[in-house]
């Protein structure tokens, strides 16, 4: 007989109280782990995980990763870092910290002790990219100067910190490259354009296009994404990253905007905006790679997952 204890693990999950950090720590519990969430409650809340409180196998940390930390953990998965625009710029100096010293703090910890670690990064790191899909191997077209630039940058910087700890330590790491996710717990002011275009349509208000919704995006349900994210980290040490994951399925926001109309059965208008700066105009993963290393792909497509998504956003209306 199998004892549990054996393949049980303790894993860290920073970032932990967020969107995607907190569907993790339930997956992970639901696995059989221990789960350490690390967070410093900056975008997440607590009631992203009041259902996880209470569970022995869980524990929650009040701690900011830019200072360092001391813990005895089997996995980490570094997440913690505001995802939105209107997070990351609003102290757009903590947002490089967090990136940076954060990925320092947390590779230092993986080199002591010897463990795999995860980065929770970004298609941002293609910047407003030539290339269409974007598969890994793009090096990116990103503005280092513009306001968006402290998550582009730190992210990157990220990255390079992990391949260094990787080349100079021998870290095992693995570098997730994360496009547009959406699903339940996703931040309801978090200006992004599935939850704004929710709650503009549950509340009955007009529905806000920026430039005239041409530009398109690719999004990924949080339950998919989840699976990739473990997938990629129960790879063999010889698989780094990084790997795109995302779904590939492309639509223009303006189609978003009406599936979402459609799907809330509300009667809300199409208004246009100027679209802000450095605002990509197109943004879809090559997910060969996913596919051929981790045997993953998306399989919730658009009109399935914003069900759950809308009816999650009915408590904020
Ligand atoms: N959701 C997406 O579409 C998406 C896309 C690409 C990349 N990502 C990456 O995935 C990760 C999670 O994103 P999310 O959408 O869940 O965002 P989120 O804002 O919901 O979660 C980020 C979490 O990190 C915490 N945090 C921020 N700064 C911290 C610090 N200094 N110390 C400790 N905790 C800190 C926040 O409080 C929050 O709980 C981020 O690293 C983000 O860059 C997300």
């Amino acid at each position: 007989m199998t004892r549990s204890y054996s393949i049980r693990k303790r894993v860290m999950v920073t970032g932990g109280a967020g969107f995607l950090g907190s569907h993790l720590c339930e997956r992970l519990l639901g696995q059989g782990h221990e789960v350490l969430c690390v967070d410093n409650l900056f975008t997440g809340t607590k009631q992203n995980i009041e259902h996880l409180i209470g569970n022995p196998a869980f524990e929650f940390m009040r701690h900011d990763v830019t200072f360092p930390l001391f813990v005895e953990v089997d996995e980490i998965y570094n997440l913690a870092c505001p995802a939105s625009p209107i997070h990351y710029q609003h102290d757009p100096v903590q947002t490089t910290k967090t990136s940076v010293h954060g990925a320092i703090n947390m590779l230092g910890l993986a080199k002591r002790l010897g463990c795999k670690i995860l980065q929770a990064s970004t298609s941002e790191v293609y910047g407003d990219p030539v290339v269409h899909p974007q598969g890994e191997d793009y090096w990116g077209h990103v503005n280092p100067i513009g306001t968006r630039s402290c998550y582009d940058e730190g992210k990157r910087c990220a990255e390079t910190l992990f391949f260094d700890y990787h080349r100079q330590h021998g870290v095992k790491i693995k570098v997730a490259r994360i496009f547009n996710t959406y699903g339940p717990r996703m931040h309801p002011a978090d200006g992004r354009v599935v939850s704004n275009f929710i709650l503009q349509a549950l509340r009955g208000e007009p529905i806000t296009l920026y430039g005239d919704g041409s530009q398109t995006r690719s999004f990924c349900y949080v339950d998919d994404l989840i699976d990739g994210l473990m997938a990629l980290m129960a790879t063999g040490d010889d698989v780094t990253g990084p790997v795109n994951l995302g779904n590939p399925n492309e639509f223009t926001i303006r189609e978003l905007a009406e599936k979402v109309v459609a799907r809330t059965g509300a009667g809300s208008e199409l208004v246009m905006k100027d679209l802000p700066s450095d605002d990509p105009k197109q943004r879809q993963p090559d997910i060969g790679r996913a596919r051929s290393v981790l045997g993953w792909e998306p399989r919730i497509q658009l009109e399935e997952g914003l069900t759950p998504t809308i009816d999650y956003f009915q408590r904020f209306v």
